[in-house]
């Protein structure tokens, strides 16, 4: 099996992807890079055979390095994924893809020229056993026909945006931050896509301490005429926790925190099934075994890049419409003639 080299930007939730490019035979991770001497090290004594730098021209450079994982600051993201493609590298980028429109626009039109690189984005909701469950249940009918979706990002860390780098940028956004991993749930799951967004938008948990929406809440229009609610709460005074209901015209899907109901009957009598399978219950680097195995086996892999730049512009569309206050139609970043 051809032995891929990987190299890890960022070494927060980027230090969790070492795990997951270490799980495949067919990879290994040879370097690390991160801005903090703190973090290096650590590293150094955490993986004192692994390359380490603070410099990610070190690893973005690297004609030896096939895959990069890009999880540094948000507004890094951009930058490092042009640089590693223009280097022949594959990409794994931590959501979101990057912050403006037009970042995604150039990195779509570079991939579109270099159809053998793969890129994808660590949408680790796709990996929670309870959603692949849910997934399945619609799948086999079980829901019936969907005629309306809602999901909640309920952050529950308002020190993250009030206090870490995530305010300091010169922009940040809670739906591309969070409210991503729920839009790429519901496209998934519905396996239909979002046409038109409305929104609004508040900072009241926040104020003072962060310029930008920390609550965001959409009214989502799909092709086929469902209808769908997003909200992304990074104030809440809960846990972190996605909050997800899925309503078809055979059946309901709760999630709850305890467990997942699933509603057949509309009789109060009924008790609904209790779905124990684990959630959130995935490890932040259980994407990249598919990535990595669709790099070496030509295969789907990971989420194909498309769909990573679907979530995108739906999270582009809604941003805008918060600082409307208007509906705005999604404009899919994709081929002209789909
Ligand atoms: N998929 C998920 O569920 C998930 C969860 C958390 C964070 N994230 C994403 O991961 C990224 C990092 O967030 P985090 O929570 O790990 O932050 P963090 O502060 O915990 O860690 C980020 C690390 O990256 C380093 N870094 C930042 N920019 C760098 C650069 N240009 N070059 C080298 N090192 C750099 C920092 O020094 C820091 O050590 C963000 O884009 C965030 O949105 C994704």
């Amino acid at each position: 099996m051809k032995q891929l080299k990987a190299g890890i930007i960022g070494l927060g939730v980027g230090e969790q992807h070492m795990a997951g490019y270490q799980s495949h035979p067919g990879c290994q991770v040879i370097a690390l890079c991160d801005l903090s001497e703190e973090k290096l090290k650590e590293a150094r004594k955490k993986y004192p055979r692994i390359r380490l730098t603070d410099n990610p021209d070190d690893i973005l450079n690297d004609p030896e390095i096939n895959v990069v994982s890009v999880a540094s600051y948000d507004n890094y993201h951009y930058p490092q994924i042009i640089q590693a493609i223009k280097n022949n590298k594959h990409v794994f980028v931590e959501k979101p893809l990057c912050l403006y429109e037009e970042e995604a626009r150039h990195i779509y039109s570079l991939l579109r020229s270099r159809v053998d690189l793969k890129l994808s984005s660590n949408l680790i909701l796709r990996k929670c056993p309870r959603f692949i469950y849910l997934k399945k249940l619609i799948e086999n009918g079980k829901l019936g026909g969907i005629f309306y979706v809602e999901g909640d990002y309920n952050y529950g860390r308002l020190n993250k945006i009030t206090h870490g780098w995530r305010g300091k940028l010169d922009f940040y956004s809670v739906v591309y931050g969070g409210g991503i991993h729920i839009i790429d749930l519901l496209l998934w799951l519905t396996g239909q896509k979002i046409i038109e967004v409305t929104a609004y938008g508040n900072n009241i948990s926040s104020s003072g301490f962060f310029k930008y929406n920390d609550m965001v809440v959409s009214i989502l229009r799909f092709e086929n005429g469902i209808v769908g609610k997003l909200a992304v709460n990074m104030g809440c005074v809960s846990p972190h926790f996605h909050s997800l209901s899925v309503y078809g015209t055979k059946g309901t899907f709760v999630n709850g925190l305890e467990c997942g109901l699933y509603f057949e009957s509309r009789d109060a009598d009924r008790q609904p099934e209790k779905i124990y399978e684990d959630y959130p219950g995935v490890h932040k680097g259980a994407l990249i075994y598919d990535f990595i195995d669709g790099i070496i086996n030509k295969s789907t892999g990971a989420i194909p890049y498309q769909e990573v730049f679907d979530a995108m512009s739906v999270c582009f569309a809604i941003e805008k419409a918060a600082g409307e206050k208007n509906k705005v139609k999604v404009e899919y970043i994709q081929e002209v003639n789909k």
